[in-house]
């Protein structure tokens, strides 16, 4: 199989993690949480969203956030912006990349972000143009490109049109995200392969939830076709508040194992990783949702006895 020396793995748990919590979690345990994932060595952080919080509460305090982490050089801090009040926000903050997150089916887009997939380029527009004017990274994130909670089967063609119109944005990195999870090895593989057509490979990335249980076969589906960058949640925090049912995001600990134990360099420190996906999930009183964290956790003795073992 088809496989890389390096994959660069964004810890998005902070954001998509967290942003489905209906308890508020206090803004400084999402720093500590930061904080530790920066010392285990991400380079890439999604830490905060800048949206209506009206629509999310619990991101209201991302200014917050960002103002009181550490940050380490070398490390981009990346902020959620779905139109310009939330770019200047970010800015403002200092967000190092600004993401704008479209989707590839209609209904999604209507329930997510309150517009059509036109309406949602038009407002992303203005917000690609002034982050090209200022310098910041621009990354773009594609929902349900492997079905959607409302309308079912998404067609390869209207996640390539998205990719498409990303890029046309100038967009320098595209994420193709499984949005509930429902995604297999061989969709991911034709999805990811057209998505290639459109957009240079190496700055495409899979997002991938774990509903199913699909998303370690699907990264490494995507990596056989020469993916390298991939989206993982610390103790696999995580759902999207507007796609119901749908849970965290692969966990961080169990993509590093994976890579880890394929000979593939990440620069992260996985038992960092594991030590602030423990720390997070007690903090908000989850089952750690890592396969890897709970074995290895059990294994140190440092854990109390893992809630979802059975
Ligand atoms: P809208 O209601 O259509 O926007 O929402 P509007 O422009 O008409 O504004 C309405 C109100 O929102 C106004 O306030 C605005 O000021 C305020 P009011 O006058 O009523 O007091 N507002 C804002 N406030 C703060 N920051 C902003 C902002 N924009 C407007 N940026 C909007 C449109 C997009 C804002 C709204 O639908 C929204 O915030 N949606 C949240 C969507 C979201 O965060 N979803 C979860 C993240 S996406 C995700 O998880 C998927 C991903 O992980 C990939 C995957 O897995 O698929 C990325
Ligand atoms: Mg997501």
């Amino acid at each position: 199989m088809n496989t890389p020396g390096y994959v660069k793995v964004v810890e998005v748990g902070p954001r998509d993690g967290l942003q489905n919590e209906k308890e508020i979690v206090p803004t400084e345990v999402k720093v500590a949480l930061v904080d530790r994932l920066t010392e285990a060595g991400f380079v890439n952080i999604e830490a905060a969203s800048f949206v209506s919080p009206k629509w999310v509460p619990q991101m209201a305090d991302s200014a917050d956030v960002m103002a009181r982490i550490q940050r380490r050089p070398g490390t981009l801090y990346s902020a959620l912006t779905p139109n310009m009040k939330g770019f200047e926000a970010a800015v403002e903050a200092g967000a190092d990349e600004v993401v704008i997150f479209g989707a590839a089916s209609e209904a999604f887009s209507q329930k997510n972000i309150n517009c059509s997939i036109a309406e949602s380029i038009a407002r992303f527009a203005p917000v690609a143009a002034a982050a090209k004017e200022r310098g910041l990274r621009l990354r773009a994130s594609v929902s349900c490109a492997l079905g959607c909670p409302y309308q079912g089967e998404v067609p390869v063609s209207a996640v390539v049109d998205v990719v498409r119109r990303m890029r046309e944005l100038g967009c320098d990195e595209i994420d193709i995200a499984d949005t509930i999870g429902v995604g297999t090895p061989a969709r991911v593989q034709e999805v990811m392969r057209a998505a290639a057509a459109e957009f240079p490979i190496d700055r495409l990335s899979g997002h991938f939830h774990d509903t199913y249980g699909q998303a370690l076969s699907n990264i490494l589906a995507s990596l056989d076709v020469g993916i390298a960058i991939f989206h993982a949640s610390v103790a696999g925090l995580g759902g999207c508040p507007y796609a119901k049912g749908a849970t965290g995001n692969v966990a961080t600990e169990d993509v590093l194992y994976m890579l880890q134990g394929m000979g593939i360099h990440t620069g992260i420190d996985l038992e960092q990783v594991v030590r602030a996906g423990d720390f997070i999930s007690r903090a908000i009183g989850r089952p750690n949702n890592s396969r890897v964290g709970r074995a290895l956790l059990t294994k140190w003795g440092s854990a109390e006895a893992p809630a979802t073992c059975v």
